[in-house]
């Protein structure tokens, strides 16, 4: 077998066989075939897409090209939720301990923040001493104690896909469906759940910018997920504002925690209720989404939720009095409050523009290397379709270093789109796929 026959058929859009695909990604991440074949069989994925039959046996090489976790010393309904990036996404931190108020765990490999996105393994790092589980081992330990069972991910899963993805970065291959897909789905597949709930962001500050797109990517998901013998489901939800109204890190993880306390914004309840709606319903405890919103005002409210997220701290290590005392969260030395120029309505905030003015200022990575500064980030205190006055406070920012934040307050204000007409609340789920 050569790998230029099987770039020609994928050219000519003919389809490949088994054989043919664990050809050429076994030998690939072996080196044995170079990137710049690869190169061209990525493009000509681009433009040919793939076979439901080729994507589901590009997803499986994928995924068997490193370690597969299944759980069973958990003795819980484990729900793997996994959000494709966001802006102010603190969804993870809040649901998990829900989730586990509610009898279920959560056991997922988080990401790091990248770009204008945050990612919860940052968000979880500012807490002083917190360590990630590192091992199947350690969550194992976390998550019997706690229903929570995050861990980073390794090179040891899908290593494949970390080599794929960097060569996608540097080909302009990255926005494919079916690639973007298989490499969710690879990773999804590699840790065993019994519901896996992809929370598709959508909009300005999201990967994928339209519905449409956004539908497409859940349905090639969804199709991995059935040819896989795992249950997917997928909300898509609204990025053209920021989610809450923390963007950062330890901002981010105060928000978590009043929201446990009660006192969520509506955007994140919306969708928080919503996934543990659909986790409950594949639980079978539930025939109806909207039977969620009373187990979970009742974990809420009795502290139940809260007290889990604490304990799930203190056992990775930081000091679970923090959920009381926000001084034990680091602090940055100067807030810089942002006003409004024009008075109106909220007709957009511009995501991506939040996502990276809280980057520069040190909240988030323009590289991979870069060190986050877990202490800096911003607050905005108005959302979309809310009517506001000249002058008006609309955000703060935290920051440590006065370098860039004249840069990042311009970006706020040129983030906040005002109009003199009437907008409607947004919805934060346009749509739920099971
Ligand atoms: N997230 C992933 O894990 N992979 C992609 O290709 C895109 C987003």
């Amino acid at each position: 077998m050569r790998a230029v026959d099987i770039i020609e058929k994928k050219r000519d859009n003919l389809k490949l066989s088994d054989t043919e695909i664990e050809f050429l990604l076994n030998e690939y991440l072996t080196g044995n075939i170079p990137d710049y074949q690869m190169s061209a069989f990525l493009m000509g994925v681009y433009f040919n897409d793939m076979t439901k039959e080729e994507l589901l046996k590009f997803t499986m090489v994928m995924r068997d090209s490193g370690d597969v976790i299944k759980f069973d010393e958990i003795d819980r309904f484990l729900v793997d939720k996994h959000s494709t990036g966001g802006v102010g996404d603190k969804v993870t931190v809040i649901l998990s301990p829900i989730l586990s108020a509610l009898g279920m765990g959560n056991v997922k490999l988080s990401g790091k923040g990248l770009g204008h996105t945050g990612g919860t393994i940052d968000k979880f790092e500012s807490i002083k001493g917190f360590k990630f589980s590192t091992t199947k081992e350690e969550l194992v330990k976390i998550a019997n104690k706690t229903g929570v069972g995050l861990m980073g991910y390794s090179d040891k899963i899908v290593p494949l896909d970390k080599k794929l993805y960097s060569l996608r970065d540097v080909t302009a291959t990255v926005p494919s469906i079916p690639l973007i897909a298989s490499s969710i789905m690879s990773k999804k597949l590699a840790i065993y759940s019994d519901v896996i709930i992809l929370d598709v962001k959508v909009g300005d500050g999201a990967f994928m910018k339209d519905l449409e797109q956004a539908k497409k990517l859940a349905e090639r998901m969804i199709e991995i997920g059935k040819g896989a013998g795992r249950k997917v489901k997928v909300v898509l939800s609204n990025m053209d504002e920021p989610l809450g109204h923390a963007i950062g890190n330890a901002n981010e993880i105060i928000e978590a925690i009043e929201f446990l306390k009660g006192n969520g914004a509506s955007d994140v309840k919306e969708v928080v209720y919503t996934i543990t709606g659909l986790a409950l319903k594949e639980k079978g405890e539930i025939s109806e989404l909207s039977e969620a919103k009373e187990k979970i005002d009742e974990v809420i409210k009795n502290g139940t939720a809260l007290k889990i997220l604490a304990e799930f701290i203190g056992e990775s290590g930081g000091n679970k009095d923090l959920i009381n005392d926000y001084g034990l969260l680091p602090k940055a030395r100067y807030v810089m409050e942002i006003f409004s120029e024009n008075e109106g309505y909220i007709k957009k905030i511009k995501t991506e523009e939040i996502g990276k003015a809280a980057m520069i200022i040190g909240a988030g990575r323009a590289k991979k290397e870069d060190e986050v500064d877990h202490a800096v980030g911003i607050n905005i205190f108005r959302k979309v379709g809310e009517k506001i006055g000249k002058n008006e406070k609309i955000a703060e920012i935290y920051y440590n270093d006065d370098k860039n934040v004249n840069e990042s307050k311009n970006m706020v204000i040129d983030a906040f789109v005002i109009t003199s007409e009437k907008v409607e609340e947004p919805k934060a789920i346009f749509e739920i796929i099971e």
